[in-house]
């Protein structure tokens, strides 16, 4: 599983990074992805995150 954060969107209110520390981090005022491919043990933190991601900017292929 992949993920990315689509900077254009994001607008910063930290969700993912709370949710699913270990896959996104902040910098800035934005959140970038640290680990592309997410490891198996936080594949259901990181679908947290992006159905939880208020803008959604959150994509995972
Ligand atoms: Fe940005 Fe959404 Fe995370 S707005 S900080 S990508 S929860």
């Amino acid at each position: 599983m992949k993920v990315k954060v689509d900077a254009d969107l994001c607008v910063g209110c930290g969700l993912c990074v709370n949710v699913c520390p270990e896959v996104f981090e902040m910098n800035d005022d934005k959140a970038v992805v640290i680990a592309e491919t997410v490891p198996a043990a936080q594949e259901d933190a990181c679908k947290q995150a992006k159905d939880e991601c208020p803008v959604e900017a959150i994509g995972i292929e």
